[in-house]
């Protein structure tokens, strides 16, 4: 697959539903629609999607070379089937149950083996960047897929203003732990905090962004508010949500799902068709939102970013590194 340049579109005109509706009623909508779903699971009918708080508009620069034209999902598709497993396990989960979580104030530590390092104030962290739009593929390792209009910076803008030394080899990611907020924190499904990393050639390259918004409004707790990393190539469980951490490294950090099941999940985790999941094939996916099953389409190597990305594995051998 190929990127073509984008078709100049703001993101008002990619979200006539939410300019149409008014946001409040088209958000309710939204819930409506993931309480329909929960009736169809059995989940008592007062289980209802969480409000996902007051979202506020984004200024955001549209046309980025980087974008895909491929029909983006909504708002709707995109806020009710979600992973964060710090809310549950269900899709449904993260919309239904994250209404507590406190997304601002909020601040991000920088770390490691840079010559700035120190915890700062999410406005000051992102503010000397103009918020992008990127209409990107989200390709998760359970075999679905969606197209997200995210609203981002490019981590590496970001992460040159900490002056990296010459032993960061790596960036390590965290996400918060409010077990008092996350209910699937105090579960306990997985080793919290949930834990991510790059290489830094990987961080550093232009279509890694870190994602602030989506179709143009802040993000939605469930899709990882305040804060999250989008890294399209790769399987969806890299992108970590909700970042208060992060780490210049000179080892590879360790990542959670490659910590949980290390057959299973590796640290590169790229797309790659040819390298099957042990438990099912990775051929091809199903594109949330199109009728009940999903259309099948086949999966594209790197997710069909190979043009730009795969430069940076030349020599590895994407079995072994997968
Ligand atoms: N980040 C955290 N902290 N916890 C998670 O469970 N799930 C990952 C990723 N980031 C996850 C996470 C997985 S498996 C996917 S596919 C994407 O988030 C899903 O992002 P979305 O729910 O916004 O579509």
């Amino acid at each position: 697959m190929i990127i073509r340049q984008a078709p100049d579109i703001r993101p008002s005109e990619i979200t006539p539903e939410a300019d149409f509706r008014g946001r409040r009623e088209f958000l309710r909508r939204a819930g409506v629609a993931g309480m329909g779903l929960l009736a169809g699971s059995g989940c008592a009918a007062d289980d209802k999607p969480a409000d996902p708080g007051e979202l506020r508009r984004l200024d955001v620069a549209s046309g980025s070379p980087f974008s895909t034209d491929e029909a983006p999902n909504s708002l709707e598709d995109i806020m009710s089937y979600c992973n964060f497993y710090e809310f549950g396990l269900d899709k449904r989960d993260p919309a239904k149950l994250s209404g507590d979580f406190q997304p601002r104030p909020w601040s991000v530590t920088v770390d490691g083996e840079a010559e700035v390092t120190g915890t700062f104030d999410l406005d000051d962290f992102i503010g000397p960047h103009p918020i992008e739009e990127r209409v990107y593929r989200l390709r998760c390792v359970e075999a679905w897929s969606m197209v997200v209009p995210w609203n981002g910076i490019p981590l590496g803008d970001v992460l040159k203003r900490f002056k990296p030394t010459s032993r960061a080899k790596y960036v390590a990611f965290e996400t918060v732990v409010r077990p008092e907020e996350m209910p699937g924190q105090r579960r306990g499904v997985l080793d919290f905090p949930y834990v991510e990393g790059l290489t830094m050639a990987e961080a550093m390259h232009p279509l890694t962004i870190l994602a602030v918004g989506v179709y143009g409004v802040t993000l939605p707790n469930q899709n990882g508010a305040p804060i999250r990393l989008v890294v399209p190539w790769k399987y969806g469980f890299k992108s970590i949500k909700s970042i208060v951490r992060i780490s210049f490294t000179e080892k590879e950090p360790p990542t959670t799902w490659n910590l949980a099941a290390p057959r299973e999940y590796g640290f590169y985790a790229n797309v790659n068709p040819e390298v099957d999941h042990p438990r099912w094939s990775q051929a091809s996916e199903r594109r949330v939102g199109t009728g009940f099953f999903g259309d099948r389409q086949p999966t594209v190597l790197f997710n069909g970013y190979g043009e730009q990305v795969a430069s940076l594995y030349d020599g590895l051998d994407l079995r072994k590194f997968f």
